[in-house]
């Protein structure tokens, strides 16, 4: 595996790749990898001839008040994982190499970056749409690889590849769960104590939205109603939202059908965790992804 940690350098490695024909595949991160990262990057080896991962941690999609400087960084253990999992390039740039001191453009996908996390972290996606765009301008790839724990991010991407007319095809990966069901993200290495256990709300709640479902619930209040309370049973817990809204527009439903995303955010002491549920209407009846 090379390491890269220059624009110049990563857009000559890019050029190459693709004056042979291949293709590449390329899975951004802000590193503190976990098994979601992981199946990313397994994926994308396989479908792509060249792999390559960032580890950048971007300060543009963190608010002033949130967590850029104590966000969980291990660089060597990272730079290990992604070797035994045979990624050919790892692209880690510094900060002043992505915003140079005269850095001013920024990005911002409309409509879809306000609901959700958007009415919670003002300026948070314009960072993430910002970065990826920047990152996708670096490594040229055919592909890159989204996990859907991120609902939202990902429904970003597509719409700012499509916006843009990138040739780059978007891939999001189902999401990577621990045993018990808590969704992996780099932040659970904040939760403490009893917050590990506390933290399984957000799953038991999706689970029963589910249950809901495959009864016949249709209304959307009903759903996050019954949510709500299973929540609030937590004390540890205190919700920022849960909604139930459209899987492409993110706008709210008042019905379940068609592709639902059932999304929330939920702080659990000091970390706030996002997880979601897709359903989708098939003509044989509802599918889950959770
Ligand atoms: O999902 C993440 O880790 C980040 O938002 C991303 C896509 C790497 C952009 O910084």
């Amino acid at each position: 595996m090379k390491t890269l940690t220059t624009v110049g350098e990563m857009q000559a490695a890019a050029a190459g790749v693709r004056s042979l024909g291949r293709t590449i595949g390329f899975v951004p991160t802000m590193g503190a990898l976990h098994e979601g990262h992981l199946a990313l990057v397994r994926r994308c080896r396989q479908e792509s001839d060249v792999a390559v991962v960032s580890i950048f941690v971007n300060p543009a999609q963190f608010g002033p008040q949130e967590d850029y400087l104590n966000y969980p960084r291990d660089p060597e253990r990272d730079t290990e994982l992604l070797r035994r999992e045979s990624v050919d390039i790892l692209f880690a740039p510094l900060v002043e190499e992505i915003y140079p001191p005269d850095y001013q453009t920024y990005v911002s996908v409309e409509r879809v970056s306000e609901p959700l996390c958007g009415r919670f972290r003002p300026g948070h996606f314009r960072g993430v749409a910002t970065v990826v765009l920047k990152l996708f301008n670096i490594v040229q790839p055919h592909r890159a690889y989204f996990g859907r724990k991120d609902a939202q991010q990902s429904v970003i991407v597509q719409q700012l590849v499509r916006d843009l007319n990138l040739p780059i095809e978007i891939v999001v990966h189902p999401i990577v769960r621990e045993p018990d069901g808590l969704a992996m993200s780099s932040r659970n290495a904040y939760l403490r104590g009893e917050d590990r256990q506390a933290a399984l709300v957000l799953y038991r709640s999706l689970g029963r939205a589910r249950e809901l479902i495959e009864r016949g619930e249709r209304r959307a209040d009903a759903v996050l109603r019954e949510m709500r309370a299973l929540i609030e049973q937590e004390p540890r817990a205190r919700v920022d939202y849960i909604e139930v809204v459209d899987a492409a527009s993110l706008q709210p439903l008042a019905r379940i059908g068609g592709r639902t995303l059932i999304a929330l955010a939920v702080w659990i002491g000091g970390a706030r965790l996002i997880d979601n549920l897709l359903v989708e209407e098939t003509p044989d009846g509802f599918r889950f992804h959770l």
